[in-house]
């Protein structure tokens, strides 16, 4: 299949559509406006869309031969920031600027759909396009998935644009890629006393003061050294006056961990360690997690055929292997948590870094994204499966 051929002379089409997109970013949950944008573009290539969630559009392109289904997936959500490109098809919506390169996501899937559904004749199988909301809020792929995006398939694929690569260089991880985020709360109880007389009381601040530095040998002597996770508290309350001692200390941190046995691992030490100290300095914690993105960790099989089918696409030279995972987090680890999978970066050469409000992602880069989409899910249903 000549995937790039093709992609590059769709690049135009493609590009018009990212620019439409990028004039109006819409927030998680309220991808109104783009959601319909991703239906019509559809149906005009034949194809029947259909909305699950509010604001999330499925839609799949069936083959004329017999196979498995395959899944790609973008992000429909941008985020909320002042864009200050300058650029003639910049943010026309105030606070609001696709800063993180969905726009792009959305744009490349569809040019993946407009190649694969060209090619229906000839395609062994079905390849559903998921274009999910809210990556950036609270778990859209979580909802989607609950609500069965991912029925009958038998793997699924995504992708992240990322500045720091050359544009059309694609990166790959395999095993843990990104970060599963678990911010926490420790909220300890002492007894307030005079400053002068504490031994009548028991200081949750001088608590509070231990906790911070042992947490602190948690990533230092519970994880191995070639493997990584990080702890931050990021704020510590106590006390009300230089006289009082402090009945209460509020601390804010976040645990970010690589696998689900190394999530339970560390949150349970930091809940020990914590709970520890405070009991022995006469005080109470309670340590609350919240249960973030579960971060991703892609499969073996899918990652090795992502990387044949970026090679036989790009080249041997246009694929690099990461050789660290990411301390950011990304909502596609919930399909990866119930199919097998990987998510792939494909460059998009800019100084500027995600989430900046000069983020410009190198337009050359698009069709080399919906051609490696196509690729991987025409590879995925020529072998049969990807698991
Ligand atoms: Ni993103």
């Amino acid at each position: 299949m000549k995937f790039l051929d093709a992609a590059r002379a769709a690049a135009p089409w493609m590009v018009d559509l990212r620019r439409q997109l990028h004039r109006r970013p819409e927030l998680g949950n309220q991808e109104f406006e783009t959601a319909t944008a991703v239906e019509a573009a559809l149906a005009s290539m034949g194809l029947k869309p259909r909305r699950l969630l509010e604001t999330a559009v499925v839609c799949d392109i069936e083959g004329a031969l017999p196979g498995p289904t395959v899944a790609l997936r973008a992000d429909l959500d941008a985020l909320p920031l002042q864009e200050e490109t300058g650029l003639p098809y910049a943010s026309e919506i105030p606070g609001q600027m696709h800063a993180c390169g969905h726009d792009f996501h959305v744009a490349g899937l569809l040019g993946a759909a407009k190649l694969l559904a060209a090619r229906r004749d000839v395609l062994p199988g079905t390849v559903r396009l998921l274009f999910q909301p809210d990556e950036e809020g609270d778990g859209g792929a979580r909802r989607l998935m609950e609500a069965g995006c991912l029925e009958g398939v038998a793997c699924v694929f995504g992708a992240h644009v990322r500045p720091e690569l050359p544009a059309g260089q694609v990166g790959l991880k395999y095993g843990p890629a990104y970060a599963a985020s678990n911010p926490f709360v420790i909220r300890i109880k002492g007894r307030a006393a005079h400053g002068a007389e504490p031994q009548l009381g028991a200081d949750a601040l001088l608590a509070g003061a231990q906790i911070v530095t042992a947490l602190q040998s948690i990533v230092a002597r519970r994880v191995a050294p070639a493997d990584s996770a990080v702890l931050t508290v990021g704020t510590f309350h106590a006390g009300t006056a230089c006289n009082i001692l402090a009945g209460e200390a509020v601390l804010e941190g976040m645990l970010r961990t690589f696998g689900e046995e190394g999530r339970r691992t560390l949150v349970d030490a930091v809940t020990d360690l914590a709970t520890s100290i405070a009991r022995g300095m006469g005080c109470e914690a309670e340590v609350r997690f919240t249960w973030g993105y579960p971060g991703i960790v892609n499969h073996d099989g899918p990652t090795a055929l992502v990387e044949r089918a970026a090679q036989a696409l790009l080249g041997p030279e246009a694929v690099i292997r990461h050789t660290a995972p990411l301390m950011t987090t990304e909502d596609f680890g919930y399909f990866l948590q119930a199919v097998p999978g990987c998510f792939y970066h494909v460059g998009v050469g800019c100084d500027a870094p995600l989430h900046s409000p000069r983020f410009t992602p190198d337009e050359t880069a698009l069709p080399v994204l919906a051609a490696l989409h196509a690729q991987v899910a025409w590879t995925a249903l020529n072998e049969g499966n990807a698991g």
